[in-house]
């Protein structure tokens, strides 16, 4: 009888031994299960894990991992486990994927990685797991498949890359695949001697049916089985008049370089006129158009530009410029690029001036003595405002008509000819320049229209040395004003600087400059003016004036991207 009980107290002993073993195999938050296809590793609770473990029991046949919310899969995080043939890794945040992640997992046949952040997927990973037969990438960001994308899954027979953001891929991807060139190369009837289905789910991506997705359109409808698509209606979310049709529906073409043509290329108008330069610009796929004046850049004018589209190809863009002077006139050029290429066309513009005789504000010509006194007015120019790596300036002239007169900013590098030159539209009175380099010796001029600059109308400045990124974060880039020769309005002594002098000098301008601009009696009509137009203003710091330009830059990449969709 007391044997009876050693003999059942031993048995329960084992049984706990046995569970125990069984639980310590196993991770915490995950369960195991061992059937006849050999142990599973299941972890389904919400954020089990912040990282792939890596004490993964390494007899696991089956790895599913699920909303755990890590973001990685290492170099060789399964290579503990050689025997794994499906790695489930569903739901979680996974953003990148080592090249050498499948390391040791030659027996690999599925990879799941539905609903994870993926952009891109190393595709030489496979190379590591030559058994793939399965590969799920369903919800995820992908938004290119580089052409040898499929180059190591020569055994697929499910890929899914459905609802993801692939917008152009190119048919060589497929040409490349192994699988499709053995198909190819098989004799028509030995087809379906060829083994089991290949099934390809694309669907659900953000094509842009434009002459890149020519291939691939083809491609698509060239399948037989057995490659078969899970969904064979695929459909095009661009350009804007073809989105939401379907493959099938639509016809497209190779790509081919802008033509840009104008239907006038000489004008003449009578100053005062309103005007609309036009070009039209025909190119596959839709080309970026813009239009310059010289190489200058045309800022806060009256100046529209529109594009609109006027055909498949085409694009009509327009540049409108009311009330034309004689400013106005010389060359505007249209350019229209796209991936392949860019075209121009010039159209020349002359402005008569109601005397019938023409103008001479155009560089090279002296202005004729003051017929308006405003062509001869003075400015008054003073660097404002220091910024990290560059200067704020402002200027003020008395102008008979503020409301129509405009400036030209000139400036660049003292020890070289070539200056920028930016047009700024009535009523703004100041301007910033950013990205100064260190040590250099720059003017900055503001002109009267497009007159060309006269000594008193410029600045002379040297950046300081370099300094390092600690100091650049808290200081300023030393700026030394060394010719800052105003003309008349002010007492010439006060602004003459010299490299010794450094910023109680400038300071000392600044604030003789400040308190004269108090006693004006006109500034505050200029400053209510200057608050109306878009561009840089006196007031704005840093931060601002930065954000200003990017800002700038990025609608105008937006347009561009616009266009190119
Ligand atoms: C891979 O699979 C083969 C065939 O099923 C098997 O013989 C081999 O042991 C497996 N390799 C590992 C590391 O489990
Ligand atoms: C433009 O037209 C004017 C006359 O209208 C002519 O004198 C001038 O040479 C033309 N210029 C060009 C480049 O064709
Ligand atoms: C130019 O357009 C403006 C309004 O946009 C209009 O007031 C003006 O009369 C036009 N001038 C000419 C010469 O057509
Ligand atoms: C236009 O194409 C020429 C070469 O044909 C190239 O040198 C130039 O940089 C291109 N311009 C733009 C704006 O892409």
């Amino acid at each position: 009888r007391t044997m009876d009980i050693i003999c059942y107290l031993l048995v329960i002993v084992l049984l706990n031994i046995q569970a125990y073993e069984t639980y310590s195999q196993c991770l915490s938050g995950c369960s195991c299960v061992e059937d006849r296809h050999g142990r599973s590793l299941i972890c389904m609770e919400e954020n089990a894990f912040g990282a792939i473990p890596d004490n993964l029991p390494d007899d696991m046949t089956k790895i599913r991992i699920e909303k755990s919310h890590f973001t990685e899969i290492s170099r060789g995080a399964f290579s503990n486990t050689p025997a794994l043939e499906n790695l489930w890794l569903n739901f979680n945040d996974i953003t990148v994927i080592n090249s050498k992640a499948l390391e040791g997992l030659g027996n690999l046949t599925e990879l799941r990685l539905q609903g994870n952040k993926l952009r891109s997927v190393p595709w030489t990973a496979f190379e590591d797991a030559p058994a793939l037969k399965i590969l799920d990438l369903k919800h995820n960001q992908l938004d290119v498949l580089p052409e040898h994308a499929l180059k190591f899954l020569p055994g697929l027979t499910y890929l899914d890359l459905s609802f993801n953001r692939l917008t152009v891929i190119s048919k060589e991807v497929f040409i490349n695949w192994p699988l499709y060139q053995k198909l190819q190369s098989t004799e028509e009837r030995d087809a379906t001697a060829f083994g089991p289905n290949v099934v390809l789910a694309l669907h659900d991506n953000a094509w842009l049916c434009d002459c890149r997705l020519k291939g691939f359109v083809e491609f698509i409808r060239s399948l037989r089985p057995p490659i078969i698509l899970m969904n064979s209606y695929l459909t095009c979310s661009g350009p804007d008049f073809k989105a939401g049709k379907f493959f099938h529906e639509v016809e497209l073409q190779a790509c081919v370089k802008p033509i840009v043509t104008t239907p006038f290329s000489n004008l003449s108008l009578p100053q005062g006129a309103n005007i609309t330069l036009r070009c039209l610009a025909k190119a596959r796929p839709d080309p970026a158009v813009w239009w310059t004046y010289g190489l200058k850049i045309i800022r806060g004018f009256h100046v529209l530009t529109k594009s609109e589209r006027v055909g498949e190809d085409t694009i009509r863009s327009l540049l409108v410029i009311p009330f034309l002077h004689a400013a106005d006139r010389g060359i505007y050029t249209c350019t229209a690029v796209n991936f392949i290429g860019n075209y121009s066309v010039s159209i020349l513009l002359d402005v008569q001036s109601p005397e019938g005789s023409q103008s001479s504000l155009l560089p090279g010509n002296p202005a004729p003595p003051p017929a308006a006194s405003s062509e001869n007015v003075y400015i008054d120019i003073r660097i404002a405002k220091q910024t990290v790596r560059g200067i704020i300036i402002e200027w003020y002239a008395a102008l008979d008509r503020p409301a129509e007169t405009w400036f030209t900013i000139h400036f660049g590098d003292v020890g070289t000819d070539k200056k920028e030159m930016v047009y700024i539209g009535p009523g703004i009175h100041s301007y910033s320049v950013s990205d100064l380099m260190p040590a250099t010796k720059y003017e900055i001029c503001v002109t009267l229209k497009n007159q060309i600059p006269r000594p008193g109308q410029c600045i002379v400045f040297v950046t300081g040395s370099d300094i390092t990124e600690m100091e650049q974060r808290e200081k300023l880039i030393h700026i030394v004003v060394i010719v800052l020769a105003m003309v008349l309005a002010v007492p010439i002594g006060m602004f003459a600087c010299t490299t010794d002098t450094k910023f109680a000098c400038l300071e000392g301008i600044m604030e003789s400059w400040k308190n004269r601009q108090r006693e004006r009696s006109s500034p505050r009509v200029e400053r209510e003016r200057q608050g109306t137009f878009d561009s840089l203003q006196a007031t704005s710091d840093e931060g601002l004036v930065n954000k200003d330009s990017s800002e700038d830059r990025k609608v105008r990449r937006r347009e561009n991207m616009k266009l190119t969709l």
